[in-house]
């Protein structure tokens, strides 16, 4: 479990089998508070037992909402990574069976859904599959993405889990196995390891492992060998954390799409517990943050004006706080921080709510400060961020941010209502095309580490293109430790353009030729200017956009998508260029010099 703590460590707990009983501990906070109450109040011995490391998602970081979960009377424990987005209505469905809940969370719902089938499906009869038949029917019946392990009182020498969405993977041992969701967790102990494929269901005994799919069919794993060392493993064989954080953005944003529409396109934002009126009633959004969040306020704003038709200001939280801004209740202030717990954005929520303004967070910290000090949260489920610069948190906000947008337009019941479906639609596609520049990354990493020796890189963007050009500089700024600038690309002749040498890198972030007005072939024309003034040209282009290829050094081609998503997209080739840039120079990427990772000093 210390392993895998890197993958989440706001709770923990564990559960085993033994004399006919289970016996469970759990405790909010770090593994450290669990291994404090295991030494007060040991757990008796035993061959067989499963345990977590949680970053909540559904239901605060509290004791009560740590895994496992317990069902069947007390003689079933469950664990479980993921979202399970239909448990909403099982739940309801389980009450009404007279299940009394002791958490908030989802998993508690998978649990109980598991020992209801166990006890009155399979009438807790091994001769009928016993736990594996259960789980293989609970596991028909759940939505959304999921790895499950459970142990019950009467098998005390099984452990049966299930796999969709989420990663779960065998480890083989000489008279033992292993579960894990990565390799870390047994890589101590053994080099040999079964990949699961999708919505499969493996049994393990010490000495047997058995795969089905969710019907009870047999199915076979994919068994390889670990050849990592125990520290790469815990950053998924990646040299860094960084690279691995990047290498989750696919996830990062699934995750957070995950659960939060129906099958109608229609948003529900159920957990905002916001008054609908009250939103209704918005006539200024101001959008709260510091660091990347701030730009992927930025982003968001573009997309939050154009879908809901309310004024909405990006403010650095400290610059905020200290200007006597105007808000009142009809103000919705969104602060976005990746920690929750950023004191300038937290003064600055505070300040706001003084004033009456209502208060929504968007954050990847479930239980920290700024959330619980809102009227509302919409977390964005990217998992833990280690490394100090932020990279899929900041995707995964943009994407929270959009969903809250659209949310609200739904509201409001704007013209544009039917669109809503499309967009989600395009923002389902993205974690794919993330995957598609991430399988291309070698051009971009060879171009950074090509250039280790800039010493000055400068970005351009417009629209969109503009914070995302900001976050490019930002990055190299953090990372390389290079000055860098991000500008509007419109604003290049008012200024910026006095900076141009010979042989002065520029960046430049191209909206789709297919997008609106002459966005692309102004930009097109800024090109052109730094290069004729001996610019490097270095462009993020859509594919296919052939125009820019005259005046391009270098190109890199992101899949096609609809202009207020591009940023998903184009940000990632500036993400690798800056960890490329920055490795080839040896610098340490998952701690940069002077930053933290979380600032909570004014
Ligand atoms: C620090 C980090 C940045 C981060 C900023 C805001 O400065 O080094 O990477 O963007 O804080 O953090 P937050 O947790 O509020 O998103």
């Amino acid at each position: 479990m210390r392993r895998l703590e890197y993958r989440g460590y706001d709770s923990a707990g564990i559960a085993v089998v033994a004399d006919g009983t289970i016996s469970s501990r759990k405790k909010s906070g770090k593994l450290s508070n669990l291994i404090a109450e295991l030494e007060t109040s040991p757990l008796p011995e035993s061959l067989t037992g499963i345990g977590h490391t949680r970053w909540a998602t559904h239901g605060g970081p509290t004791d009560q909402n740590a895994h496992p979960h317990l069902s069947d009377g007390g003689k079933l424990a469950l664990i479980h990574n993921g979202i399970i987005e239909n448990f909403a209505e099982l739940k309801q469905e389980l009450l009404r069976k007279g299940v009394i809940f002791q958490s908030e969370t989802d998993t508690e719902v998978a649990a109980a859904l598991l020992g209801d089938i166990y006890r009155n499906q399979i009438g807790g009869d091994a001769a009928k599959g016993g736990l594996t038949r259960a789980m293989q029917l609970a596991c028909q019946r759940l939505e959304g993405a999921f790895t499950l392990l459970a142990v019950h009182a009467d098998q005390p020498d099984v452990v049966v889990a299930a796999r969709r969405n989420s990663p779960l993977v065998v480890g083989l041992g000489d008279g033992e196995n292993f579960l894990g969701s990565d390799v870390s967790g047994f890589i101590d102990y053994t080099r040999r390891a079964v990949e699961l494929g999708q919505d499969q269901i493996v049994t393990i005994t010490a000495d047997s492992v058995e795969i089905t799919d969710f019907y009870g069919a047999p199915a076979e794993g994919k068994e390889y060998h670990v050849n990592w060392d125990p520290a790469s493993a815990e950053k998924g064989g990646f040299p860094s954390f960084m690279e691995k954080e990047i290498h989750d953005q696919p996830d990062a944003v699934l995750q957070t799409l995950l659960g939060r529409s129906d099958i109608h396109g229609r948003l529900t934002l159920d957990e905002l517990r916001v008054d609908p009126e009250l939103l209704k009633n918005v006539n200024k959004i101001i959008v709260l943050a510091c660091g990347t969040s701030a730009y992927a306020g930025q982003v968001a704003k573009y997309a939050i004006e154009h879908w809901c038709r309310i004024p909405t200001e990006v403010e650095l939280s400290h610059e905020f706080r200290y200007r006597d801004p105007i808000v009142d209740e009809n103000t919705l202030i969104v602060s976005i921080s990746q920690s929750g717990e950023t004191m300038d954005t937290l003064m600055a929520v505070r300040y706001a709510k003084e004033q009456g303004a209502k208060t929504v967070s968007i954050c990847n910290t479930n239980g920290s400060t700024i959330p619980r000090e809102s009227d509302a949260v919409l977390y964005t489920h990217a998992g833990p961020e280690i490394a100090v610069a932020s990279t899929k948190a900041f995707l995964a906000q943009i994407t929270a941010a959009y969903l809250l947008g659209l949310y609200l337009a739904q509201l409001r019941g704007n013209k544009f209502q039917g669109e809503i479906k499309d967009i989600l639609a395009d923002l389902g596609k993205i974690p794919a095309k993330i995957q598609h520049i991430l399988d291309n990354e070698a051009q971009i990493k060879e171009l950074g580490r090509s250039m280790a020796d800039a010493k000055s890189v400068l970005f351009l963007g417009r629209h969109v293109g503009f914070p995302v050009a900001m976050e490019g500089a930002l990055k190299l700024k953090e990372l390389a430790y290079i000055h860098a600038e991000g500008f509007a690309a419109g604003e290049l002749k008012h200024g910026p353009i006095a900076l141009i040498e010979e042989g002065q890198p520029v960046f430049v972030v191209v909206p789709s030729p297919r997008g609106r007005d002459s966005l692309h072939s102004k930009v097109v024309s800024n090109i052109q200017e730094v290069r004729a003034r001996g610019a490097r040209t270095i462009v993020i282009a859509e594919e296919g956009d052939e125009a820019v290829k005259a005046y391009a050094e270098h190109v890199f081609y992101i899949p096609e998508t609809p202009t207020l998503l591009a940023p998903l997209l184009a940000t990632v080739p500036l993400q690798i260029f800056a960890l490329a840039l920055a490795s080839a120079k040896g610098y340490d990427v998952d701690q940069p010099r002077n930053l933290a990772k979380s600032v909570t000093v004014e």
